[in-house]
């Protein structure tokens, strides 16, 4: 959840460990920290609060000093885990010869810390990490390479470091396992991050570490060997993206500028993928045949938080069209309660990083329960992706805003082609298939029509933007629509939202309504849209004001609300897509108007990789 950058070739490297820091901020940004090494020693400095106050900082050092002209170094932005975000607990943690950054938890950091303090040592934070860092200084004997392959031998839970010792200058060791580690090669130099957008302005090559894997790296050499079995041989592959997507691109926040791009994503995801003429979608990274999948029983989807709410969308959209058991469940659940789990099963996590901590373990227990497993992940070599060895990428392109937005919409239309291809696999004729296809293909259109009304969405959120709670409610297709629009609004604007099935209204949430607490009610053309409406008079008999989600044009239902937004007409497996843009377009300006953090939501960061 923190962001790790490291750099060692010719360069000075505190610009490029301050550039990838900016890159990665999303990632965790209560404080940052960077060391450098010199001739003279190790040099940290460090700041609470967001990368900018680390640069305020590090600008009171004169010209002369190691942070202008050290060519290697190790940089940290921090999401706090253990102790609060202070200036202590920031990241890097050093002896007076070593200094180490570190992603993931320590999880018998207590009896090592006793240990160390048995021997002398001296701890100035509440860390995890500074445990780590002092482990690696008790090993040290002039070998930091030896030094670290030693102490994670004796660390149990999640790392990714970065690491460097004051007698080897120039030389960084990292290592990975369960947190992310990527190393960007250059000439004659290396950068180190934990995700390549901190690495894509300097170099397209890149390596991913593997689990257990440790490397040593000194400018452009770059020797990995796995704790387990030496050396070992890991091939660079090319980001297939360019630096310009992780810039804002002249919006003023990641989150807008992601909604925009929704279109061309969808169209990205979809690419090579529909055959209209057989009426399917084509999904070579499944590596499942119409026959292996006509064979399987029951698809069971594990994610979290948007991409739970995504995979709502394919378990109906599945026994819909497909007539096959589907099931959607939280992952940390689904890991923990022991499910009922067999060979003709297939699992499919879905995330868009391809690192949240209880996915990736979801993902473990179906593997060792003999489950057919698959990833429908965003991030190109993530862990999730390397893991299932089977999947579907999104190409959504690098998702920067801790909200997450055309990763769900692409999620979306990848579990509807999962659908088409289980239902032609069954009994969906080539005719109903094309159509289906053609919805599919027609989703970025509904999304540009979505877009263009984004004034009038930001005028509906100017009365919306006074309250401090409020509720979200759909029926079928629309229910995850109401639960992603509640977590887009809580999430980013601070307003206590709750998406509820609207027939569960009626079952206690209703004693909450009130003038003071309106509600979003998905109410689109197509079947339960009168109930819907059955249930909006009821939240307007109790004073609520309603902001209806309608179907463009649909009369009826203007009448029935306070405020609408409308969306183009289509079936509601569809309309899931038009429906969430729309109210993630109305999550953005309530919290624009709030004056929130938007690109920095409190107290979250992008991938949570620990459980
Ligand atoms: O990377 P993942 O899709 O696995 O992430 C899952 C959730 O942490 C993520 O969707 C989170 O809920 C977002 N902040 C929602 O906007």
């Amino acid at each position: 959840m923190c962001g790790i950058v490291g750099y060692t070739g010719k360069k000075a490297a505190a610009p490029i460990l301050i550039n990838g820091l900016k890159r990665l901020e999303y990632r965790g940004y209560d404080s940052a920290g960077l060391a450098v090494t010199s001739p003279d020693g190790i040099f940290v400095e460090k700041a609470k609060g967001k990368v900018s106050e680390l640069v305020n900082k590090l600008a009171e050092h004169g010209e002369d000093s190691p942070f202008h002209d050290s060519s290697s170094g190790i940089a940290h932005t921090r999401w706090a885990t253990h102790g609060p975000p202070t200036t202590e607990n920031a990241h890097p943690h050093a002896s007076d010869r070593i200094a180490l950054v570190h992603n993931g938890i320590i999880e018998n950091y207590k009896a090592l810390k006793a240990n160390l303090v048995s021997q002398g040592y001296k701890f100035l934070s509440q860390t995890d990490t500074e445990v780590l860092a002092l482990l690696v200084d008790s090993y040290y004997e002039g070998d930091i390479l030896q030094a670290v392959t030693t102490a994670l031998k004796d660390v149990e839970g999640t790392y990714g470091i970065a690491c460097m010792s004051q007698d080897e200058p120039g030389v960084l060791i990292v290592a990975r396992r369960g947190s992310p580690i990527v190393l960007g090669v250059g000439d004659g130099e290396t950068i180190v991050a934990s995700d390549a957008s901190a690495i894509i302005k300097h170099t397209r090559q890149a390596i991913y570490l593997d689990d257990n894997d440790i490397a040593k790296i000194q400018g452009g050499d770059i020797d990995i060997m796995s704790l387990d079995s030496g050396i070992v041989s890991r091939e660079a592959s090319e980001i297939d993206w360019s630096p310009d997507a992780a810039e804002k691109g002249g919006y003023e926040h990641y989150m807008l500028k992601e909604i925009y791009e929704q279109p061309d994503a969808i169209e990205n995801t979809i690419r090579g993928r529909m055959d209209m003429e057989r009426g399917t979608a084509m999904l070579g990274g499944l590596g499942l045949s119409p026959r292996d999948m006509a064979d399987l029983n029951r698809l069971v989807i594990v994610g979290c938080g948007t991409s739970l709410n995504a995979g709502l969308v394919g378990e109906f959209a599945t026994e819909d069209f497909a007539g096959i058991c589907a099931e959607v469940e939280q992952a940390a659940e689904f890991r923990y309660r022991n499910p009922i789990i067999n060979s003709k099963d297939l699992v499919l996590a879905i995330s868009q990083s391809g690192e949240t901590a209880d996915t990736l373990a979801a993902v473990r227990e179906a593997t060792d329960k003999g489950a057919l497993v698959a990833g429908l992940v965003n991030v190109v070599g993530s862990t999730i992706a390397r893991e299932t060895g089977r999947g579907v990428y999104l190409h959504a392109g690098p998702e920067i805003s801790v909200a997450s937005t055309k990763a769900f919409t692409c999620q979306v239309a990848t579990l509807l082609m999962v659908a088409l291809k289980f239902a032609r696999s069954r009994r969906m004729s080539v005719v109903n298939g094309r159509t289906f296809v053609q919805e599919i293909k027609n989703l970025p259109n509904l999304v540009k029509q979505v877009l263009a009304k984004e004034q009038q969405i930001a005028e509906v959120a100017e009365r919306y933007v006074k309250y401090e709670k409020m509720f979200f409610i759909g029926r079928g297709y629309m229910y995850p629509v109401a639960m992603e629009g509640a977590l887009k609004l809580k999430e980013i604007s601070y307003i206590h939202a709750e998406g509820y099935h609207a027939a569960e209204l009626k079952h206690g949430p209703i004693a909450l309504l009130e003038e003071s607490m309106p509600v979003v009610a998905l109410a689109l053309k197509g079947p339960g849209k009168e109930k819907t409406i059955g249930n909006i008079k009821e939240c307007s008999a109790r004073d609520a004001r309603v902001l209806g989600i309608i179907t463009e044009g649909d009369e009826e239902a203007k009448s029935e609300v306070d405020d609408f937004i409308e969306i183009p007409e289509c079936r509601l497996h569809a309309a899931v897509v038009p429906a969430t843009v729309a109210l993630q377009l109305f999550a953005y300006h309530v919290a624009r108007l709030r004056g929130c953090a938007i690109d920095q939501p409190r107290n979250l960061a992008k991938s949570v990789t620990v459980e």
